[in-house]
């Protein structure tokens, strides 16, 4: 492979090298409260209104979900014409985990005495978790309070939040750091034993503790290993299809598939945890992702249909720097620590635009607006804006975004591109669901003994999540439902088990007229072309 910039883009790298230095020297101007109402409004995809439709059935009838997302909600069961036999469970737990990325509420559970088992239906750690880069938030340091963090998410979602919730997320982040470094997670830490922490967009402090680029994937390394060593069961490649309830409308169980030989099981359970992550391969709106292929919104799907509510199902997370070149790895996630590190928004022509760390719906929208206006950079796949991370190196000496950005390094290396010489082409990737599965703050949705954590719940990070507080979310929230999911197993005697709830769900569809071929949950989005 050679060096794949086209003339076209080496003539605008040229005009990003000569702004450089006046870029640095200038301190970037941040927009106002009115600027941002109006640039949101105009151009965040979460205000395209075509692109959302009504939901008919169930308890948030009445209200917007992206078009997909109501398709699924609505769809019919996968286990609609099969007899189940529901009395002879092939498992029985006091606690089921649906998604590997509940790993951490499995270990709470189990360490309080609960018999858990973890069904995913892929692997423990193919999942946006194991995906995340830029870092974990937590209010630890000596400048910073939780209270301080408080304010930061509720700005950052719009006042939205729900301020139980984000009290609990900002409380408890220091001891989830702690509780993360006991185990073994390898944070960046300065030459005297010091978390280095940096800042992300909307962040009043620097509380961004990282492990390089690939925090997630070390965090997941570190519990999975905490999984195997207290040998929690993990049932791989099964899929959760359908929540079991007791006769008493309680959560009882799931009806589980096997991804290759398609076996129905049963498993019964006193309580069930849904950390099934997001829907990124929904692709809402046409937008690439950054996600990893199972985030289909399969948790949202068997929660409502048990009658769980949603809160905020109509609001995404545009990452606003996915790749927008080369186009083989389009809309792959170029961490927010690429900008926390320094690196600027440069258009075509040269010029910075925009402040680097807006709030996340704010800089997707800035970068949106300047392609719109005509100063993107020419791609195969679409235009882009650069983002200048020559600049790092520059900021912060020879070396560093080798150090801490590996991974990025080497991601663009494979195709030929530098980019500690160059700068790279990015355009928003849809990246997180800021809404969610409603829970109080023990986890529990409105089904009884139903708990959901990380980023099949919603309402903590209101209208849109800040970075770094995602992994502190399914941590934070993981272990919260692991600690009342083990505390609540023991006052459970469950009745016969039944899936009564999704007959009358479908008789509901069928009587709003709701005539559909499609099944959900969805499990795996269809690649292949269609006829
Ligand atoms: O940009 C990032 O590294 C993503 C972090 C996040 O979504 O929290």
């Amino acid at each position: 492979m050679s060096f794949p910039y086209t003339e076209e883009m080496m003539e605008s790298v040229k005009k990003v090298e000569a702004t450089r230095a006046a870029r640095m020297a200038a301190e970037p101007r941040r927009m106002t409260a009115e600027e941002k109402d109006a640039l949101l409004e105009q151009y965040h995809p979460d205000y395209n209104l075509s692109s959302f439709a009504e939901i008919i059935v169930g308890p948030n009838k009445g209200e917007k979900a992206p078009k997909e997302l109501v398709e699924l909600l609505q769809a019919k069961s996968r286990v609609q014409g099969m007899t189940l036999d529901l009395a002879h469970p092939d498992y029985d737990v006091d606690v089921l985990v649906i998604g590997g990325s509940g790993a951490s509420a499995a270990i709470e559970a189990h360490e309080a005495g609960a018999n858990v088992m973890i069904v995913t239906k892929l692997r423990i750690g193919d999942a946006n978790t194991m995906m995340a880069e830029g870092g974990i938030q937590a209010a630890d340091k000596e400048n910073d309070s939780p209270a301080q963090h408080y304010l930061d998410v509720m700005g950052g979602g719009h006042f939205a939040n729900v301020p139980e919730l984000v009290e609990k997320l900002v409380m408890d982040g220091p001891e989830c750091i702690k509780w993360l470094n006991d185990l073994g997670v390898l944070f960046d830490k300065d030459k005297d034993g010091n978390m280095i922490t940096t800042h992300g967009g909307g962040t009043s402090r620097k509380r961004m503790h990282a492990a390089a680029d690939y925090s997630g994937a070390e965090i997941m390394r570190v519990l999975r290993d905490e999984v195997q060593n207290r040998k929690i069961p993990v049932v791989d490649f099964t899929s959760a299809i359908e929540i079991i309830k007791d006769t008493e409308g309680k959560a009882a169980g799931a009806v589980l598939q096997n991804m290759e030989t398609g076996e129905i099981l049963i498993a019964r359970a006193k309580c069930v945890i849904i950390a099934t992550g997001g829907a990124g391969r929904l692709h809402y709106q046409g937008f690439p992702t950054s996600n990893h292929y199972g985030a289909t919104a399969d948790g949202l799907v068997l929660a409502y249909r048990a009658g769980a509510r949603l809160l905020y199902q109509d609001t995404l997370q545009y990452h606003p720097t996915g790749v927008a070149f080369p186009s083989q790895i389009y809309g792959a996630l170029v961490t927010e620590k690429v900008r926390s590190m320094g690196a600027q928004f440069v258009n075509v022509n040269g010029e910075a635009f925009m402040h680097p760390l807006e709030t996340r719906d704010v800089a997707a929208s800035g970068v949106i607006r300047e392609v719109a206006r005509g100063n993107g950079i020419h791609t195969p796949l679409r235009d882009g804006i650069w983002l200048d991370s020559p600049m790092i190196d520059a900021i912060h000496g020879e070396g560093t975004l080798e150090k801490r950005l590996p991974g990025m390094l080497r991601m663009y290396l494979r195709y030929d591109i530098d980019m500690r010489k160059v700068p790279i082409v990015i355009y928003p990737t849809l990246h997180y669901q800021n809404g969610g599965v409603r829970v109080s703050v023990n986890g529990m949705s409105d089904v009884e003994n139903l708990y959901v954590a990380g980023e099949a719940a919603g309402g903590v990070h209101g209208r849109n999540r800040l970075m770094g507080n995602s992994l502190l979310d399914v941590i934070v929230f993981g272990r919260n439902a692991g600690q009342e999911a083990g505390k609540q197993f023991k006052n459970v005697t469950l009745s016969d088990l039944t899936l009564e709830h999704v007959d009358s769900f479908e008789k509901e569809c069928e009587a709003a007229g709701i005539h559909t071929d499609e099944v959900s949950p969805k499990i795996l989005p269809d690649y292949r072309r269609k006829k």
